[in-house]
């Protein structure tokens, strides 16, 4: 019997017909007739659960993913993988991604299955099944649970979480009673789907489209829309003829169609978080994305879409302006167009259909881009050697040129502790330096958009430049560079930084610098120690395995890139 179905990768008791037999008898008892058994194998991978908001209508998208199997005349099955929701866990979603790639890559491998569709959608989700799957080498189809719609507060609409932040600030700055805050919080998140603004969520899922890992359109249609439905039932439908073509996930992520998604993750003003996924996404299949060539491609990609944080509109929006595919229309000229998706088709082919509505409202044209280029910038410089990301497109451009006095907090209980202290000696021209929040010191948290000081709040202040070795949630904005890599937990430059010190950063120049030599930087960090391994688990591998953030957090024996280098023995996270 040829290896497909219930026979692929059967267990060896040295007597294969056996060995078949015994796993027909088990499958039998969950019901399935024999024309069932003989049927191609749709593995259909879920990361629903109480902890994760985000992915409450997987069992809908099952039963509509396995409606389009069935129909296509292959066999679904249902299977779990971890779950990551994104506000529940601790210390940091990203210390998990990886964890739940190694789920999904070895329960692909593990199972009898000739396909397999990847539901997910919470920020870390879906690289994390991506990176799996492309690991894992079996046709591969992605189907995100779609964003959230928006909902509305005293005639103001509100989507989660650009609004979250916002709203938050002018709470911080008095501006809004306990009562009208507590009132607005159960008007954030109205809906089941991932974050209605371009967060991570949303920027990963049009990447994934851009990437061809997804079907045509599959990226916006909000998770309770019917469009949702009948796209899983597509999905389902798509991975049964992919089971049989046996396309695999590496003829789809393609050197060329890396950088299609590269371009479509600055057109859309996608997530900082955007670039450390993609980067550990190529890295699976061996393909490099320096910051070098990210910068290249930044500074000729427009920004076109005009959505929140660095616009105005939400997900709902820009899927009704016409979504990725009225987008890559924009950026045809840009694009490589013999790449193949999913759907078996090149994206010239794709571009051919593409309907001729635009929402110009929402979609620019590339000829009146929001942003002329330059969405999100790496930067180098004595205080970030292996680079830094600035999101300049939702910065204050009166601080992209800037130099300021450092105000420094050692890590996140310092700045905590401190931040809203009347007596902190900062002033609005001050740059604010976070230490220790990197992917060792850390777990790498989304703490790089720092609050601003209440005492400036009230003073009428609303961006600072501010720095660190942390993330940013895709839904936050401002003057805020992340990344510094290396990180201060294991002896980089930004763990010299003393408060009173000049920061510098020039976005013209691309540079991020303290000002102090680098033989000042040494003495400095003489006698720097890393703290311990943790001595067991998780948090061990973790420690020893991650890569900096300009290699995309992968750990460094799940990459194909023998070049990347492990950031040491540092503690995992406190
Ligand atoms: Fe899940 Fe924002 S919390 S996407």
């Amino acid at each position: 019997m040829a290896d497909v179905g219930l026979s692929r990768g059967l267990t060896n008791y040295g007597d294969r017909a056996f060995s078949l037999y015994l796993r027909r008898a088990f499958a039998q008892s969950m019901g399935f007739s024999d024309a069932m058994l003989e049927r191609p194998i749709v593995g259909i991978a879920t990361a629903g659960g109480g902890f994760n908001n985000c992915h409450r209508t997987t069992p809908e998208l099952v039963t509509a993913v396995s409606r389009g199997v069935l129909a296509a005349g292959g066999l679904p099955l249902e299977f779990p993988t971890i779950s990551l929701g994104e506000p529940f866990l601790t210390p940091t979603s990203l210390v998990f991604r990886n964890l739940m790639a190694m789920d999904v890559e070895e329960m692909i491998r593990a199972q009898p299955m000739d396909a397999v569709v990847l539901i997910g959608g919470c920020d870390k989700t879906l690289p994390a099944q991506l990176m799996g799957a492309l690991s894992a080498g079996k046709p591969a189809i992605s189907l995100v649970v779609g964003p959230m719609m928006t909902g509305s507060f005293e005639g103001e609409r509100l989507g989660a979480c650009t609004d979250c932040r916002a709203w938050w600030a002018r709470y911080r700055a008095g501006e809004l009673s306990d009562e009208r805050i507590r009132a607005l919080e159960s008007n954030l998140a109205t809906t089941a789907g991932t974050c209605a603004v371009m967060g991570t969520a949303s920027t990963m899922a049009c990447v994934t489209e851009a990437l061809g890992m997804s079907l045509p359109g599959a990226a916006t249609p909000p998770a309770v829309h019917a469009e949702r439905l009948r796209i899983a039932e597509a999905t389902g439908a798509r991975a049964v003829a992919l089971a049989h073509d046996g396309l695999t996930p590496d003829r789809i992520v393609t050197r060329e169609s890396v950088e299609n998604a590269l371009r479509v993750l600055f057109a859309i003003g996608g997530s900082t978080n955007g670039v450390i996924h993609l980067t550990a996404i190529a890295g699976r299949l061996g393909i490099p994305l320096t910051l070098e060539y990210f910068n290249a491609i930044s500074a000729t990609t427009p920004v076109l879409v005009n959505l929140k944080p660095v616009g105005s509109a939400y997900m709902e929006h820009f899927h009704a302006a016409g979504g990725v595919g009225a987008l890559l229309r924009e950026l045809a000229p840009l694009l490589h167009r013999d790449t193949v998706s999913v759907a078996g088709e090149t994206l010239g082919e794709r571009l051919e259909r593409v309907p001729a509505y635009v929402g110009r409202d929402v979609i620019r044209s590339a000829t009146e881009p929001l942003v002329e280029r330059d969405a999100l910038v790496a930067l180098f410089g004595n205080l970030a050697p292996n680079g830094a990301i600035l999101k300049a497109a939702a910065a204050d451009e009166r601080l992209m040129e800037h130099e300021g006095r450092a105000v420094v907090f050692a890590d996140l209980a310092d700045l905590a502790a401190r931040i809203d202290d009347p007596g902190l000696d900062v002033e609005p021209d001050d740059v604010l330096v976070l230490q220790n929040a990197g992917p060792i010191g850390a777990g790498m948290p989304e703490a790089g958009y720092l609050p601003i000081p209440k005492k400036l709040l009230a003073r009428g202040v609303r961006d600072m430049l501010r720095i660190s070795d942390a993330r940013m949630s895709g839904t936050a904005y401002g003057a805020v560079v992340l990344h510094i890599s290396p990180e201060a937990a294991i002896g980089g430059p930004l763990a010299a930084v003393r408060s009173g010190d000049r920061i510098r950063l020039s976005l013209r120049e691309k540079r991020l610098d303290v000002v102090l030599t680098g033989a000042e930087i040494a003495e400095r960090l003489r006698g720097f120690a890393q703290p311990p391994v943790p001595s067991r688990g998780y948090a061990k591998l973790y420690a020893e395995h991650i890569l900096g953030a300009e290699s995309g957090c992968d750990f460094d024996f799940l990459t194909r890139d023998p070049g990347r280098r492990t950031l040491g023995t540092g503690r995992a996270w406190p």
